[in-house]
């Protein structure tokens, strides 16, 4: 990795989730994978990273034998792709789910078109989750899609489908491996059922490394490798460090995320990655100079669970989409699809009425960076020699200042109104900011984009409210 800038993290190995087992699903994680310190990227890592910047937005899709369970295990409700163990299923009870693996409804070209019409430009989908099953035809392994009676490669597929429709592939794939005899530590609960004599973590990275190839040179260019489930003691930054550097060597533009990172009690000097992930939540005040994802669910689970319909609003899912862009990161955005490979019906119309309003309002997404302002009751995107401000509550009053633009807007109008009628700007002057008298009904009922235009790149200073 010599002379290549390193984008990299240091809570990823860093958080103190090294306890040898762990006794239910991290649920609430959070920020644990927020912080993120490290230098600026290079001009190699910029032109790397540059069609994921400018794509803002992604499907996230957990899907795998779990899905089968849909979150229930004799008749308890119990967590989703984490089922496995937090119902403490022995493997071999686990393993006879691949025998009723069977999506006949899976259309990868109706899932990527799902995603493709909501606005998303990439789907990053689970190759192997932690249970160990691999999606795809993993020479190395019978635990995986071949042994099913489906038997047809779902990331064939799915590269296929992205492929056609434009939009970049992206793996998902779990470092830590319940299924895999070589992995280590055990289960807390399954560990005198699976002793771990004669168990050699060597062989498993030589698998880890063997799956990774296959995912690497058989399925096209890949956008991103996403790893995750690496915070137990025996996957340390070395390995990490091997393993990324092994995803660049078989395709150097491929981008990876930080979860690659061992687990270390301290931070380390050269922490690995190109961007961050913030897990159900979105920072603060955004990661200023790092790339950074968050990750969300619609509901709260990421695989299918039947039970679960607590589906966030389409108003609150347009809003994290705006909060994450006028933030500079972007979203990846969750579904955990049926085993018979259909989408749950609430994420079906939340991704088709996303996609409306990003018919409409798709440029103020796609290709922008952070908002400029500091202090704005609205949320804003900045383009070149625009900014598009989001209005979720239009003022009754009518009016709605731009607190600290400097730069005179030359044009102004809503990006709903197909007239693209004027909006009138009122010049400030004597120390007023200049002000946009808006009309009297919101063109957009969920949230309205005002495009401003600027003669050049424009200014806003602070302290402007
Ligand atoms: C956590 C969970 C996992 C999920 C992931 C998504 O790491 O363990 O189930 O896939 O978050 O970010």
């Amino acid at each position: 990795m010599a002379g290549m800038k390193r984008r990299a993290f240091l809570e990823a190995g860093a958080v103190g989730l090294g306890a040898l087992a762990l006794p239910s699903p991290p649920r609430a994680r959070g920020n644990l994978w927020a912080t993120a310190v490290f230098p600026p990227a290079g001009a190699a890592d910029d032109a790397r990273m540059a069609w994921w910047r400018e794509a803002r937005f992604g499907m996230f899709i957990h899907w795998g034998l779990y899905s089968i369970l849909a979150g229930e295990w004799m008749g308890r409700n119990d967590y989703a792709e984490w089922i496995r163990n937090s119902a403490h299923i022995p493997l071999d009870v686990y393993g006879r789910l691949v025998a009723r693996f069977n999506p006949v409804k899976f259309d990868a070209d109706q899932w990527v078109g799902m995603a493709k019409d909501a606005g998303m430009r990439y789907v990053t989908i689970t190759s192997k989750h932690h249970d160990g099953f691999c999606l795809f035809d993993n020479r190395l392994t019978d635990f995986c899609i071949r042994s099913t009676p489906y038997k047809r490669d779902i990331m064939t597929q799915m590269a296929d489908a992205c492929r056609r429709a434009g939009l970049k592939q992206c793996w998902y794939h779990s470092i830590m491996d319940w299924h895999h005899p070589d992995w280590l530590p055990r289960r807390d609960w399954e560990a005198a059922t699976r002793p771990v004599d004669g168990a050699r973590m060597s062989r498993y990275v030589r698998y880890l490394h063997g799956s990774v190839e296959q995912l690497l040179r058989n399925y096209g260019e890949i956008g991103v490798m996403w790893f995750d489930g690496q915070w137990e003691q025996t996957w340390t930054h070395e390995m990490g460090r091997a393993l990324y550097q092994e995803c660049r060597r078989l395709q150097p533009s491929v981008i990876v995320n930080n979860r690659c990172e061992g687990w270390s009690q301290a931070p380390v000097a050269d922490p690995l990655g190109d961007f961050s992930t913030p897990e159900q939540e979105i920072p603060a005040t955004g990661l200023k100079g790092v790339d950074w994802e968050s990750c969300i669910t619609m509901n709260d689970h990421w695989g299918f669970c039947a039970a679960d319909h607590d589906f966030k609003s389409v108003p609150a899912l347009i809003g994290l989409l705006v909060e994450t862009s006028s933030k500079g990161g972007n979203l990846l955005l969750n579904i955990g699809p049926r085993a018979d490979g259909t989408f749950p019906d609430e994420s079906v119309e939340r991704l088709a009425a996303i996609g409306r309003w990003m018919g409409v309002n798709g440029e103020a997404i796609h290709g922008t960076s952070a908002s400029l302002f500091t202090q704005a009751p609205f949320r804003s995107t900045t383009k070149g020699n625009r900014i598009y401000l989001f209005i979720t509550d239009w003022p009754e009053a009518g009016t709605l200042a731009l607190p600290g633009l400097r730069t005179p807007v030359k044009r102004a109008y809503a990006l709903a109104d197909q007239s693209k009628a004027a909006i009138v700007v009122n010049a400030g002057g004597a120390g007023a900011p200049q002000a946009l008298i808006l009309p009297r009904n919101a063109p957009d009922p969920v949230c309205s984009v005002v495009a401003l235009e600027f003669d050049g790149p424009p200014e806003v200073t602070g302290g402007g409210l």
